[in-house]
């Protein structure tokens, strides 16, 4: 798959991250709020606008599947393919994390 976009730094490490109490940190890269998500499978980034309502997802938390759940509806997100969990046809805007020496870099 190309790759677009560039990337940006959002922290100088993982530690420094300010995660809430659910794991998820909001951000502002590029002019956009972005949500980083600290899961069992790695960190995730998803837009903060909930694609149902606009929901602020950086409010919500993550299911035993590894899905965002937006607290609004309650409407839950796949965070690899940004699909909601029911299959309705609303996308969540996702974005790929990478941590190097440098830091914690989002592609926007
Ligand atoms: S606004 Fe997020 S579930 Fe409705």
């Amino acid at each position: 798959m190309k790759e677009t976009g560039e990337w940006y730094k959002v922290s100088e490490s993982v530690e420094a991250i300010p995660f809430n109490e659910k794991k998820i940190a909001l951000v502002e890269v590029a002019g956009k709020k972005i949500c980083v998500i600290n899961t069992a499978a790695g960190l995730k980034a998803c837009t903060n606008r909930c694609p149902h309502a606009g929901g602020n997802l950086s409010e919500g938390f993550i299911d035993n599947k590894g899905n965002i759940v937006c607290c609004v509806h309650y409407y839950k997100f796949n965070l690899n393919t940004g699909r909601d969990a029911l299959n309705e046809g609303y996308f969540l805007k996702t974005y790929p994390v990478k941590t190097t020496e440098e830091g914690v870099f989002v592609r926007v």
